[in-house]
């Protein structure tokens, strides 16, 4: 039994990995009771928290996401990035990229990536839509990255499918270790009584590459803890995650200030690209 089944229940283990994947997504969504008496509309992604930072990005250590990148990438070569956001996933490959092709649900997320883009002086293109419906839109690259998209995507096979179909060297996904939102677990009880369940997500996500047979290899790293200031953003934002309304603000804001620093596991999957 690989190690990644022993906290599975064994229901579950009969599922094969992609099914397995599925039902974890679904068992993660929010009841719907909480989403319809929220007092704002539904979160979406923020580009202001997703913004391409280059002064920042650089005091980083360079993750394997971005090794195994560029090690595939030709000299000049075209770069795909599914769930682009700001860019933080592909303008670190820039100079060596020639271009950079971004696909986003969000307009506004695409605003901002074309604008760190024009602002690096990265030739970049800008598809909007939903991965992988939007895949015939896109030429083929010589390598596709995708960056922590994928938590909430529930027919996961299709579209790490249609990746590899636009990805002539490389594909290289980079997720969490556990799912990003797992540290507000103690806010929920608190705010909702409700027990958010585990997700392994990288394991899930390595587990149904493996069944595809796609030769995936993987590579940890431990970014070192990471103390965020507690802005009224921040607290904004955990709380819109939430589904709580500006009252329970102080309590949230107490949380963050005395939650240890956090150190996140970040873990690169990568396998060859077919186009
Ligand atoms: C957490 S952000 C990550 C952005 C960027 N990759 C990074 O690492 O900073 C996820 C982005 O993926 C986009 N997204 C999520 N699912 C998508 C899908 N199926 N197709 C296209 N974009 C998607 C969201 O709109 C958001 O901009």
């Amino acid at each position: 039994m690989r190690a990644m089944d022993a906290g599975v229940p064994s229901e579950q283990s009969a599922l094969r990995p992609g099914q397995r994947w599925r039902q974890a997504v679904r068992d993660w969504a929010v009841p719907q009771a909480i989403v319809e008496n929220a007092p704002e509309p539904e979160w979406s992604f923020e580009p202001e928290m997703f913004r391409w930072r280059p002064e920042e990005d650089a005091k980083q250590p360079v993750r394997p996401s971005r090794r195994r990148a560029l090690e595939a990438l030709p000299e000049r070569g075209s770069v795909l990035d599914v769930g682009v956001g700001g860019g933080a996933s592909s303008l670190g490959l820039a100079p060596k990229a020639g271009l950079i092709t971004g696909v986003d649900s969000l307009e506004t997320m695409l605003e901002s990536f074309q604008a760190a883009a024009a602002a690096a002086g990265v030739e970049a293109r800008a598809v909007l839509g939903t991965w992988p419906d939007v895949a015939d839109q896109v030429d083929p690259a010589d390598v596709a990255v995708c960056h922590h998209v994928i938590y909430g995507v529930t027919e996961i096979e299709e579209f790490i499918l249609a990746l590899t179909a636009r990805a002539r060297h490389r594909v290289v996904l980079e997720l969490s270790a556990d799912h990003p939102l797992s540290g507000l677990k103690p806010l929920w009880k608190a705010l909702h009584g409700l027990d958010r369940p585990d997700r392994r997500v990288a394991d899930e996500a390595e587990a149904v590459l493996v069944s595809m047979g796609l030769g995936a290899e993987r590579e940890d790293v431990v970014l070192p803890p990471r103390t965020q200031e507690v802005t009224p953003e921040l607290v904004a934002f955990v709380r819109r995650r939430l589904y709580v309304g500006q009252d329970r603000e102080p309590e949230i804001a107490e949380f963050l200030r005395a939650r240890a620093p956090q150190e996140r596991r970040v873990v690169a999957l990568w396998w060859p690209g077919a186009a």
